[in-house]
């Protein structure tokens, strides 16, 4: 049985919180240290998080009296850990960068939420299911930062978690061009309707650099390896709209795309029905048994009905149909905190334990 010590950063945080809850009984990573700001430092887990706790569970009482780290002080949060899920808030991406690499540096694995270390060619940007083979990357990413063991990779933005997973097994049909407009849960923002009451009843057509990211990092996860790093893959070209709506969790997405051999819609729903990838293969313990649900039903998928699906990790698929601009359109969904951010963080780091870069 494979055991890791791991510790938290921003642990305190909305992302940090859905982090702990995952960890509290997994059955391979063991919480051994929670780190925030140094405006939490000193505290007990509990006295840190205060009124802040934002999910529908209760604070696992494992964590209530652990004493919070200073995330700031690396060594000390580094030492006896074999990995850590980075959930901090840093504006600044230097700053962020630094923070992250010092951790690598100290020779402990991070899993990265955040986006600074996204565009860099040697640090693998995961969604498990889809380009596991870019952990290949991390001796590149290793010799770079001078460590032995010490590594960071990341996640990519939640929104693209919606229709990337869709596409991928149609990706040999020859995907030129696709459009998407993500209609976007307040928790993506770290905010519920009591932190943010302006969004109920509210619609806001803008999220800060959502749509830039949404169309430049599928390029990256469909990217090749060439020379030990991720060349981008320049194939399709993707435009997107990112608005933000009032639901709590789960980011939905209106898709359009054409191909250079269209497939039939009866393939395009065998391709989703039968897709299986390496996590499912490994067994991996957070891994939906499948990745990829299609209804039939034409009201399907619905937030309420379909987020939390297989625990937030599968993303469900509905009203495929032709389309008279693109060749075909289809509405896709996925839980933005679990699939798309710390679910997704989870079974990231059991990929690359299941492939030996953590020990
Ligand atoms: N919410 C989502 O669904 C989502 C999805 C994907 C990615 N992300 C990204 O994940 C990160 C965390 O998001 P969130 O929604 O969890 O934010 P959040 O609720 O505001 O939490 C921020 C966390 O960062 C800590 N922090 C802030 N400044 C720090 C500093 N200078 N040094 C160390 N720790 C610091 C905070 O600690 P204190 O409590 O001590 O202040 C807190 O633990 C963000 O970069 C966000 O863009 C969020």
């Amino acid at each position: 049985m494979k055991s890791y010590n791991v510790g938290i950063i921003g642990a305190t945080g909305m992302v940090g919180q859905r982090f702990a809850l995952l960890l509290a009984n997994h059955p391979w990573f063991h919480v051994v240290k929670l780190a925030a700001s140094s405006r939490s430092a000193g505290k007990t887990y509990e006295e840190a998080v205060g009124s802040r706790w934002l999910m529908a569970e209760p604070m696992p009482e494992q964590y209530k009296s652990m004493t919070v780290y200073d995330a700031a002080e690396v060594e000390k949060v580094a030492d006896g850990l074999d990995l850590v899920f980075c959930a901090v808030d840093i504006k600044e991406k230097p700053v962020l960068i630094e923070l992250e690499e010092a951790y690598a540096k100290c020779e402990v694995a991070l899993i990265s939420n955040n986006s600074a270390l996204r565009g860099k060619p040697d640090v693998p940007m995961l969604i498990p299911e889809i380009n596991p083979e870019h952990c290949d990357v991390i001796p590149t990413q290793r010799a770079r930062l001078g460590t032995r063991r010490g590594f960071t990779a990341v996640k990519p933005n939640c929104s693209l978690q919606t229709y990337v997973p869709a596409l991928h097994p149609l990706r040999d049909f020859g995907v030129t061009k696709m459009l998407a407009c993500t209609y976007q849960a307040i928790s993506g923002a770290g905010k519920n309707f009591t932190t943010w009451p302006e969004m109920v009843d509210n619609v806001i057509p803008y999220i800060g650099g959502e749509e830039e990211k949404s169309e430049r990092e599928p390029m990256k996860i469909w990217g090749k390896i060439e020379g030990g790093v991720i060349v981008p893959a320049v194939t399709p070209a993707i435009t997107t709209q990112c608005l933000r709506v009032p639901v709590t969790d789960g980011h939905m997405a209106a898709v359009f795309a054409s191909f250079e051999r269209k497939p039939s819609l009866d393939e395009i729903r065998a391709r989703w029905e039968s897709f299986i990838a390496e996590p499912q293969k490994l067994n991996l313990p957070s891994a939906p048994r499948k990745f990829l649900y299609y209804f039939d039903d034409p009201t399907y998928p619905q937030t309420k009905l379909h987020r939390s699906l297989e625990n937030g990790m599968a993303v469900s698929i509905g009203r495929l149909r032709e389309d008279s601009q693109y060749d075909i359109k289809f509405i896709c969904l996925s839980h933005n905190t679990l699939r798309g951010a710390a679910g997704g963080g989870v079974e990231a780091a059991e990929l690359l334990a299941a492939k030996g870069y953590l020990d």
